[in-house]
């Protein structure tokens, strides 16, 4: 044995009797309220963005300048973010009593690039109650978020507020249908911006389905996963008749002839499929069939649903990402494959039909 290896050892030995006896004795304060060393604060603060600074480093952010992916992030801070980090102009909120504090974000925004923002966002920050997104599965809602937060800094009350309500909200007295008239507007036809889908109208025991496949995770959404995980069987019954007996509004679709010619093609997949893609016919199971109903009450019925909903859904299919009810197998297999155009075509035509023929 080396001269000088057994006093390190015995070093060591009593460094690490000590530690054990500070640690049994119970004096060090890990209450919230007591802070963080000036030390421990540097440490966890330099290597969190070291971290997030190394795993963003090949990342390309997409387009944040949609108003749509604006509001469902605002939709989303209101219901997950902003009990911890506040309003607006929110003064006093839960955060400010955690350790580390969670700061209010529209002064820390700025600090941040977008896709260091939805490293944060997704994945959560580790030894600070930061939370980790509630479905890994997705980006797109991720980005949404990020968009938001890039303008929360130009909000006031006033306009943070007429963001995250329906316009209208007011007229609703039950608490539960007002939280989802945020998103989905009162009587479930959606808002001005957010492209949500259109509950309105739809098979009451798709809504059912889809309501308990959020919950258990199956579909994946981290916005609905949280709203619907809180929902009792009786309400989620109650939800998706109220909302299937509302009147779907047809949308106003700008008909330039490009996009009368993309319907035309949309029209010929939804009713013939294309046969060396193996995507089958989609009236089939959606229809329109001559009733105009969908074939099975569990099958969505996708007339006038917006567009850009229905083309992130095929997207998130195409890439195995969407998850859903026990019935998303039949969906899977009918559509193994489609091209970007197709899907946008496809999508098209679904939202240009109306529920009232
Ligand atoms: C349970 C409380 C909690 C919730 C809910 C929460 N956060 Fe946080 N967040 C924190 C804490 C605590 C920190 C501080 C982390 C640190 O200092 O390292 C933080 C840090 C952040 C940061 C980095 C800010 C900075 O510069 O230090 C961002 C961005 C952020 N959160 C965004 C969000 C978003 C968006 C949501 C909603 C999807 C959210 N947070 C939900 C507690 C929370
Ligand atoms: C914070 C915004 C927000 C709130 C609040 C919200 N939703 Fe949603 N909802 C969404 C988004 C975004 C989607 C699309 C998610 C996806 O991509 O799967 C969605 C999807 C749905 C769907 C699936 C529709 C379809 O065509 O597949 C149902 C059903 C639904 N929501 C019901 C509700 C009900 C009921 C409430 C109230 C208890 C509610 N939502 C509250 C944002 C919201
Ligand atoms: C064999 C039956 C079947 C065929 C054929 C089919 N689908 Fe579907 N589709 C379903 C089912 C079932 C669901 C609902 C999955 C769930 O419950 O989560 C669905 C869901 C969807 C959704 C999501 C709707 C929403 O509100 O989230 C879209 C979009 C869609 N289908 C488009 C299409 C298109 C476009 C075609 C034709 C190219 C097609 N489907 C062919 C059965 C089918």
């Amino acid at each position: 044995m080396k001269k000088w290896f057994k006093p390190i050892l015995i070093f060591l030995v009593i460094i690490g009797f000590l530690g054990t006896t500070v640690m049994l004795s119970g004096i060090i304060p890990i209450s919230a309220s007591s802070g963080h060393w000036p030390i421990t604060e540097w440490i966890l603060t330099f290597s969190m963005k070291r971290s997030i600074s190394t795993y963003t480093m090949m990342m390309d952010p997409p387009r944040l300048d949609d108003a749509d992916m604006i509001q469902r992030g605002a939709g989303h801070y209101e219901i997950g973010c902003r009990h911890c980090h506040g309003g607006a102009e929110e003064e006093h909120f839960l955060g400010q009593k955690s350790t580390p504090v969670a700061p209010h974000l529209s002064t820390k925004v700025s600090d941040w690039k977008p896709e260091e923002l939805f490293r944060i966002i997704k994945h959560g920050v580790k030894f600070t109650g930061m939370p980790a997104w509630p479905s890994m599965q997705r980006d797109d809602e991720v980005w949404s978020m990020v968009a938001f937060l890039l303008k929360f800094p130009k909000l006031n009350d006033e306009s943070y507020q007429k963001m995250i309500h329906a316009e209208d909200a007011d007229k609703i007295v039950h608490p539960i249908l007002k939280s989802c008239s945020n998103c989905h507007g009162v009587d479930g036809n959606g808002r001005k911006a957010g492209d949500f889908p259109i509950l309105a109208g739809q098979n009451e025991s798709y809504l059912e389905h889809s309501l308990k496949a959020y919950a258990n995770g199956k579909r994946h959404s981290g916005t609905m996963q949280l709203v619907s995980s809180h929902l009792e069987e009786r309400m989620i019954k109650e939800l998706s008749r109220f909302y299937s007996k509302q009147k779907r509004i047809k949308r106003t679709l700008e008909r330039t002839p490009e996009i009368e010619k993309a319907i035309k093609r949309g029209e010929m997949i939804a009713h013939k499929g294309i046969l060396e893609q193996r995507v089958a016919a989609c009236i089939g199971c959606h229809g329109p069939s001559e009733s105009g109903q969908t074939v099975k009450s569990h099958f969505p019925d996708l007339r006038g649903q917006p567009a850009s909903y229905l083309m992130n859904q095929l997207k998130l299919f195409l890439s195995n990402k969407r998850g859903g009810s026990e019935h998303v197998t039949l969906m899977e297999k009918a559509v193994t494959d489609l091209t970007s155009d197709q899907i946008k075509d496809v999508s098209l035509y679904y939202e240009s039909l109306t529920t009232d023929q």
